[in-house]
């Protein structure tokens, strides 16, 4: 048996899957004709790209089981948890709003909860839910979401909690059904997992390890994406640098990418997340070449000192990514970067906390998805001592922001008085009567214009900026 055989789920395990599709859509038809109303289901999303994505899969499943769906609570005949641990902050929303369930399930007994994703990955927080939120009726984990249809049919019969984890490294499952959020960018998920087990990050014991999904399967699901309308596509994996090495016949993210490239009708490609060890001179080179390929980079660093990196498990220094900087600035002079940060790792001081801020003051990136550092279970990290305190790292973390939000707003005036290709995703959040959209470089664009321009590419001429985004109007 092949090592990939051993990770990707026979056909015959989601045909059954399928069969109970059926079944429960056999059942919720009927309900159907008896009470005149449809079922409705509530997912919510924490967490990551990736968690969108499987999210996705489950509102695919949901939908050919017959529900539609709601951002009500009291209407929903089912709420599903997809969940990231991460962080803390994010376990203990989860906790919060699935405790808030518990007087409504009293009144409407015959609603479901499920709770899936990452944080059902950890052996305590399962414990947990099955001891203290009994009114939970499904719980399943990352490597069992393909099995969503089998926990559902027999959370309809049974009145305990149905628990479906595997505590294993994962696997490829194709062929999901999937309900996609928008109909202008989609998500593609290229590969699952991680190996890098940096020292303060869960994700590679819940996620498992790496393995990419077929080069031939993801270009199909691409040119199918195509001729659906879609024209931005974001290829997403915990780290795609390390794409292909283990298929059957390995190549690697840059190969991928020069086929993505060459799709007929693909307007923009994006992929996340990149690490810095791992990003080549190939890469840099094919997006520099890649007409498609959106000028834009998000490569976090994490910690600009070296004692601290090393700590982490980074394995690389704050003179290699700055010269990974150099080169993608090369190649793309305009290019648009971000990074992620953690501020006050266990051991970090003020001296090393400032060689962060060196960077971002050396870089002046685009923007910046900023952390705090939160010890999780089971990490290397997770008993190491601190040499500041909560108070000082707080202070840190608001430096940073503050020093971020002026490079963002400096980055953002240089676009005053240009033209640049927006791609409309639809009318905007806080004005209907303007529309959204993004730049290659992955700026959000408000400006004045006709609905029939959403999923097209408009030249918009930039009049105002601020922090977060601009403002402009059609040219010409
Ligand atoms: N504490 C704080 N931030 C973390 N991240 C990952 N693990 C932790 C942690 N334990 C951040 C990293 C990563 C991003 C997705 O989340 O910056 O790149
Ligand atoms: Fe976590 Fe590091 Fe893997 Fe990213 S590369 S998912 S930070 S272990």
């Amino acid at each position: 048996m092949s090592k990939r055989e051993k990770i990707e789920i026979p056909v015959e395990a989601i045909k059954e899957q399928q069969e109970i599709i059926s079944r429960v859509r056999q059942r919720n038809d009927l309900d159907l004709q008896r009470s005149g109303r449809h079922k409705s289901a509530m997912v919510v999303t924490y967490g990551c790209q990736q968690n969108e994505n499987d999210t996705e899969h489950l509102k695919g499943m949901l939908k050919e089981m017959g529900y539609l769906f709601t951002e009500e609570k009291e209407e929903a005949d089912l709420i599903l948890y997809n969940t990231c641990c991460v962080r803390e902050n994010a376990e203990l929303k989860v906790f919060g709003n699935v405790g808030a369930l518990k007087h409504l399930k009293t009144k409407k007994p015959h609603m479901l909860i499920g709770i899936c994703g990452c944080m059902m990955q950890q052996e305590h927080i399962v414990k947990q839910i099955k001891s203290k939120y009994k009114h939970v009726d499904m719980v399943f984990g990352t490597h069992t979401l393909y099995k969503f249809p089998e926990v559902l049919e027999k959370a309809m019969d049974e009145a305990y909690t149905v628990i479906d984890i595997l505590d294993n490294d994962g696997y490829i499952v194709e062929d999901l059904p999937i309900h996609r959020e928008g109909r202008v960018k989609a998500w593609v998920s290229i590969m699952y997992g991680c190996n890098n087990f940096c020292s303060y990050c869960i994700v590679p014991y819940v996620r498992g390890r790496e393995r990419s999904r077929k080069p031939d399967i993801i270009i199909e699901e691409i040119r199918q994406l195509v001729s659906e309308g879609y024209k931005e596509i974001t290829l997403l994996g915990q780290n795609v640098n390390s794409y292909g090495k283990d298929l059957d016949t390995p190549m690697d993210f840059a190969d991928l990418m020069e086929q993505v490239n060459a799709v007929q009708g693909v307007k923009r490609i994006r992929f996340m997340t990149s690490h810095p060890k791992d990003i080549s001179d190939k890469l840099i080179n094919v997006m520099g070449e890649g007409e498609n390929i959106c000028e834009q980079l998000h490569l976090p660093f994490q910690a600009g000192s070296n004692n601290v990196l090393k700590a982490m498990n980074r394995k690389y220094t704050k003179e290699r990514y700055l010269e990974l900087i150099r080169k993608a600035r090369e190649a793309m002079p305009d290019i648009a970067l971000t990074s992620d940060i953690i501020v006050g790792f266990p051991g970090e001081t003020n001296e090393d906390f400032e060689q962060t801020l060196d960077i971002v003051r050396q870089v002046e990136f685009d923007s910046l998805f900023t952390f705090i550092y939160s010890p999780r279970k089971g990490t290397p990290a997770e008993n190491l001592d601190d040499v500041l305190t909560k108070e000082e790292k707080q202070a840190n973390f608001q430096r940073l922001l503050e020093l971020q939000n002026e490079i963002s707003l400096k980055k953002n005036k240089a676009y005053l008085g240009k033209t640049v290709e927006v791609l409309v995703e639809g009318t905007s959040k806080n004005n209907s009567e303007m529309l959204t959209g993004r730049t290659r470089t992955g700026k959000i664009v408000n400006f004045a214009g006709d609905q029939a321009m959403i999923g097209e590419l408009i030249n918009v001429e930039i009049s105002d900026v601020q922090t977060w985004s601009m403002v402009g109007s059609v040219h010409g």
